[in-house]
């Protein structure tokens, strides 16, 4: 009891919930056990764009086992404002793999056989799924996700680039890609009269409640979710998914529970991805490599059924000096899946772009291109003016350089050979905003000196349960032991998304209040714990509201070592470090694991990932991971992350900055750079796949 606050005694070194998980009695959504569910199987549309003109479902109701089918002519009407969301609530088809129908019987097989003898008749119109830079339908958003600007502009960038000494410009792509969590969506529904209880593989139950809620017309207290441990989620489970709906739908219908387990193979065209960009870079800059301007001009895509643009060209809006400056987004609306969060979205596509260029411009200026940025660094956010809250860009920099042993590094490219191997290096910084949201928190105590602390925060892998474990018991003073943490459950005390690396920072935040309140009240008292126990509640809303204005954001260093064969063009990847500027790091093994599947994810990006999309029948082929492919241990040897002490004073009281996206960000472009240096080929176009390295 006599525990220093901030002592490493407090604080659990490894994951909590570890042995729950390595022996089984973690249980993910689906695991639940309920008794007398059924299961739900979706039926997606066969065609990208046009009406469904009738369903017969006789076949598929005649199977035995069979309880019901769900189609536009018989599904109950829907409220809600996600047209993602509003199932089977029309008959026109906005892309291929629509969810259209839906058969719920009483084991998983018998629906998914009855599925496939539902016949679906369709009027087809012609489609349109192809982003060129010159396609007829780009339009300008009203903003930018979550909220930007959709263009900004200072100076006179296009003067000031026709003057520079050195300019660079260049158009950089990045394909769609897919977030492909290891535990596809899974919901568990069931009803009581006009209750929903759902088992929910999400990124916030109290967001899934809510939206839950809002799409069947009930209030959010008739709506529970539960997400006791979900087992990924990068932005893909960051609101609730037509999984869900699908459940909570086929429960009501039949009268009983119901699970429904989305495949890898329906998740391409049901859970969003990463829209793929095209974007045009230009830098002016003097000889000295000190930028006179820059522009980004991005295009992307989003779907005809909602609008979702992607923030692209924000992180260059506070990467780097210069007095004039330009960035934009356009987007065209395509006969496509909707795109949706998928980690880093924004900074990560764009700062590929702008990290190679960066890259392009240091070899132009003959500057070292770690060098180049420091030059460039900026006194104050440089398009609002407004104080970084703390910038420690250079610091990442100069520490990873000399960790990674950066200097005297021999700028020729393609001239360092080792047997079939050009060997080459690059670098690239990384950055991500660090915010915090409102949520609130419960501590208790008992007469035996026993805490507990409740929010509804999730864990999806990201090992916030033991952050939060370790935030509580520092906070109450207590040793860990002493505190059990309660959360992934709507029922707790409303919390924000495990999302925008803001999990952490918001939820940590809710409970040093709800704590330091409790140990206040036991303070009060002189120790003496009354036989009902004490209890402290506490919401952040006002103290996040009143955060002053400054610019916060982490920041990082990526540099990769590559090895490309001569003759096959394969990429290896013996080396990659992040060195990062994160603010308080809570507990060091689940922050190195953060930051390392962030690259890891960066690395794949570089190297692999790609959803290419079939324009014959508006689909992605490979929807599935033989054919979507994503890193692998080969591809890397030795992928180390760290950070560098960063006092933030700012924002909460964890003063953590968020580690969940940093560490993808500028990954692919460190390693096109090294590429780059390796063979001397610069490819813009991610993934660098062996076919473009060849001459
Ligand atoms: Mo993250 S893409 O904000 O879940």
């Amino acid at each position: 009891m006599n525990a220093t606050p901030g002592t490493q005694q407090a604080r659990p070194a490894t994951r909590i919930d570890g042995p729950d998980k390595v022996t089984g009695r973690a249980r993910y959504a689906f695991e639940h056990r309920v008794s007398g569910a059924a299961y739900v199987w979706p039926i997606q549309s066969t065609i990208a764009k046009g009406q469904i003109l009738n369903v017969d479902a006789s076949a598929a109701l005649a199977l035995p086992g069979v309880l019901a089918v769900l189609t536009p002519d018989n599904a109950p009407r829907l409220a809600g404002d996600d047209p993602e969301l509003a199932l089977f609530q029309s008959r026109a088809v906005a892309y291929r793999g629509q969810l259209i129908a839906a058969v719920v019987a009483a084991t998983l097989e018998t629906a998914r056989a009855a599925a496939g003898l539902v016949r679906v008749g369709y009027e087809q119109a012609g489609h349109d799924v192809t982003l060129t830079p010159d396609h007829p339908g780009l339009y300008k958003p009203d903003h930018v996700n979550p909220n930007f600007a959709t263009d900004t502009e200072a100076g006179d960038p296009d003067g000031a680039l026709a003057a520079a000494p050195v300019c660079i410009d260049r158009t950089y792509r990045t394909p769609g890609e897919h977030n492909n969590p290891m535990e596809p969506h899974a919901t568990i529904a069931s009803w009581d009269g006009g209750e929903l209880t759902l088992y929910d593989s999400d990124q916030g139950p109290s967001m899934a409640a809510r939206v839950i809620a809002g799409v069947f017309g009930l209030h959010p207290d008739q709506v529970r979710v539960i997400a006791e441990h979900v087992g990924g989620g990068f932005g893909a489970k960051g609101g609730p998914r037509p999984n869900a709906v699908i459940a909570a739908m086929a429960a009501k219908a039949v009268g009983r529970p119901v699970k429904c387990a989305l495949t890898r193979q329906h998740m391409f065209a049901v859970v969003g991805h990463r829209a793929p960009s095209i974007q045009r870079v230009r830098l002016g800059a003097g000889r000295d490599g000190r930028l006179t301007a820059i522009a980004h001009d991005v295009i992307g895509q989003t779907s005809t059924i909602k609008e979702f643009a992607e923030q692209t060209a924000v992180a260059t809006r506070h990467m780097y000096a210069a007095p004039n400056r330009r960035t934009t987004h356009r987007l065209a609306r395509l006969d496509v899946p909707t795109p949706a969060w998928m980690r880093a979205p924004g900074e990560c596509p764009g700062m590929f772009a702008l990290e190679s260029a960066m890259d392009e411009l240091a070899i132009a200026c003959g500057i070292d291109p770690v060098e180049l940025r420091i030059r460039n660094e900026p006194d104050a956010e440089p398009e609002t003016g407004k104080p970084f809250s703390s910038r420690n860009l250079v610091a990442c920099l100069r520490e990873g350089a000399a960790w990674f042993g950066w200097d005297g590094r021999d700028p020729a490219p393609g001239t360092r050979r080792d047997g079939p191997w050009l060997t080459g290096t690059g670098v690239a910084a990384s950055t991500y905003p660090a915010r915090a949201m409102a949520s609130q928190a419960r501590a208790s105590v008992d007469e035996s000196g026993r805490y507990q602390v409740a929010i509804a925060a999730v864990d999806i892998g990201t090992g916030a349960r033991t952050a939060l474990l370790a935030v509580a018991a520092e906070a109450l003073g207590v040793p860990a032991g002493q505190v059990t943490v309660h959360i992934g459950d709507s029922a707790l005390p409303q919390a924000f998304i495990a999302g925008g690396s803001m999990g952490n920072a918001s939820w940590s935040w809710a409970v040093t209040a709800a704590c330091q309140a409790l140990r206040e009240q036991i303070r009060a008292r002189d120790g003496a714990i009354p036989p009902g126990g004490l209890s402290a509640q506490s919401a952040t809303g006002d103290a996040v509201r009143a955060l002053p204005d400054h610019a916060r954001y982490s920041f990082g260093a990526q540099f990769a070592e590559v090895r490309v064969d001569a003759d096959t063009g394969e990429v290896r990847v013996p080396r990659l470090l992040g060195v990062f500027a994160a603010g308080r790091i809570v507990v060091p093994a689940m922050a190195r694991s953060q930051f390392i599947g962030g690259m890891t994810m960066g690395l794949s990006m570089a190297l692999h990932e790609e959803s290419t999309i079939d324009p014959r029948f508006g689909d992605y082929p490979n929807h599935d991971l033989a054919s979507y492919h994503i890193a692998a241990n080969a591809d890397v040897g030795d992928i180390d992350a760290r950070w560098i002490d960063e006092d933030e004073p700012e924002p909460g009281p964890a003063r953590a900055k968020g580690i969940g996206e940093v560490g993808i960000v500028g990954t692919a472009a460190a390693i096109a750079n090294a590429v780059y240096h390796a063979t001397g080929i610069r490819v813009r176009e991610l993934p660098i796949r062996l076919d473009k390295l060849l001459r």
